[in-house]
């Protein structure tokens, strides 16, 4: 019987591949590049995991197989430090990506100094401080995967259901959602704000494109130091002209459900990562829940706070108590009309709430979209302007759009970061931006 030789693997032609796509490169030899995530030498072995932001991948490096030099040099390699290696591609299922490299040379690009974040646990306040190393941890490398899973399903939900992206300025001459939490800036010596909402600039333009949406970031000055709030956040917020409340909310959560579903599907490692209860979530599909805000203050008052009255507005606890009833979001509807924006259409039968909804996520993490029909009616807007002390000047153009083909309109707005921190389980909007912006809180 003859043997067949193995053909000798030809390094000098290796590609450079990413961690994610080794496991169609088995039996042949790459190179990849990226950081030390873990280091540990055993006799004539070391055993380094990379990671390239594909994925991680242990090298084995068998003194044998390498120069003295290479051995050295991959010796000398600390937490993070920056290199490339060449070997070849072996299966290995136990591995993360199914695949391990067999080192055969190495370049360094940088052996790094003492990495600040080790293994150990850290407190908040040193992590949040290091925020810009932070992000190399395999949780926080998961949420921002999770995160740009979010936007994704997002944008193609939208994009694949008539939608059209229209961007909202961020400069701003007036508020859109209460004066209370304007961030002021100086636009030449008048004043001008950080935009809190895009809302009204996407009810011009329904008048040209029928169904749109904005999506950028949106900025609230308020004092709030609690896991849902960020001074700074992104915001989806679709309007759609002819659209009732109704059917608004039919669009709410077929949109929620479908984006948890897509994330479901396309970050399942990354959920894993993060030990996400995925049963919870293959569990969001219409028709959501909804109850009455009457119905809402009844619950309140014999569940958990008796001095609850109607006319209140809800605060996190409130709405973690309620949403914690339904294994699905909850679409509270029919809010007090004096609580609530001055742009909300009243009921026809009862001016004392609006055609609004908010709704609700489960497990405690609290409302995740606002939405409501607005008023498309000129002498009505024009009144509740008056009522909100607004500045009349600033929203003659928005009156425009009840001056000519005024329709009944409806739109919402999602807070990516909390809808993120819902699906990852992620106990603080903080880890689900990348330098996130909290009360007091604007650095690095
Ligand atoms: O309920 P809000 O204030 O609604 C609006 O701004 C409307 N103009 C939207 C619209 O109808 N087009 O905010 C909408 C969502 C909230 O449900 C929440 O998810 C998120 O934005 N949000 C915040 N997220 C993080 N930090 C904050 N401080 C937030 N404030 C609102
Ligand atoms: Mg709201």
């Amino acid at each position: 019987m003859t043997t067949i030789e193995e053909p000798a693997v030809d390094m000098a032609a290796a590609p450079v591949v990413r961690i994610a796509d080794l496991k169609a490169h088995v039996g042949e030899g790459v190179t990849v590049r990226g950081w030390v995530q873990h280091h540990r030498s055993k006799g004539k072995l070391q055993f380094i995991v990379m990671r390239d932001g594909s994925g991680i991948c242990q090298l084995v490096a068998s003194k044998a197989d390498l120069s003295a030099e290479d051995w050295d040099a991959a010796d000398s390699l600390t937490l993070e430090s920056s290199f490339s290696a060449t070997g070849t591609v072996r299966a290995d299922e136990r591995a993360p990506g199914g695949a391990e490299i067999g080192l055969q040379s190495l370049h360094v690009y940088q052996v790094a100094q003492e990495y600040p974040i080790a293994e150990k646990e850290h407190g908040i306040g040193f992590l949040m401080e290091n925020r810009h190393l932070w992000l190399r941890s395999t949780r926080q490398n998961a949420a921002l995967k999770i995160r740009a899973g979010v936007v994704k399903a997002v944008r193609d939900f939208l994009d694949s259901h008539g939608f059209t992206l229209v961007d909202a300025p961020i400069l701003t001459p007036n508020a859109c959602e209460g004066t209370s939490n304007l961030f002021e800036t100086d636009y030449f010596g008048q004043p001008a704000y950080l935009s809190q909402s895009g809302q009204l600039y996407n009810e011009a333009a329904i008048g040209s494109l029928g169904r749109v949406y904005c999506f950028g970031p949106t900025f609230r000055a308020e004092k709030s130091k609690t896991r849902r709030h960020l001074m700074e956040f992104w915001m989806v917020e679709p309007e759609v002209a002819f659209m009732e409340l109704e059917e608004l909310l039919q669009l709410e959560e077929q949109f929620i459900s479908c984006v948890v579903q897509t994330v479901l599907e396309t970050r399942r490692e990354e959920l894993k990562v993060l030990e996400r209860d995925v049963s919870k979530l293959a569990a969001i599909v219409p028709p959501f829940p909804r109850i009455s805000y009457d119905d809402a203050i009844n619950y309140l008052q014999r569940t958990v706070n008796p001095a609850t009255k109607w006319g209140d507005d809800f605060g996190g606890d409130e709405e973690t108590a309620l949403g914690s009833e339904y294994a699905k979001p909850l679409f509270i509807t029919r809010y007090p009309t004096q609580i609530k924006a001055f742009y909300m259409q009243p009921d026809p039968q009862r001016p004392d709430v609006v055609l609004a909804a908010d709704l609700i996520a489960p497990e405690g993490y609290g409302e995740i979209c606002g939405g409501s029909q607005r008023i498309h009616d000129l002498a009505l807007i024009e009144q509740r302007i008056a009522e909100h002390s607004l500045p009349r000047e600033a929203f003659e153009w928005y009156l425009d759009v009840r001056r000519y083909g005024s329709v009944p309109h409806s739109g919402f707005g999602l807070g990516i970061e909390r809808l993120t921190a819902w699906i990852g389980g992620l106990p603080h909007v903080r880890e689900t931006i990348p330098f996130p912006r909290l009360y007091e809180w604007c650095r690095p």
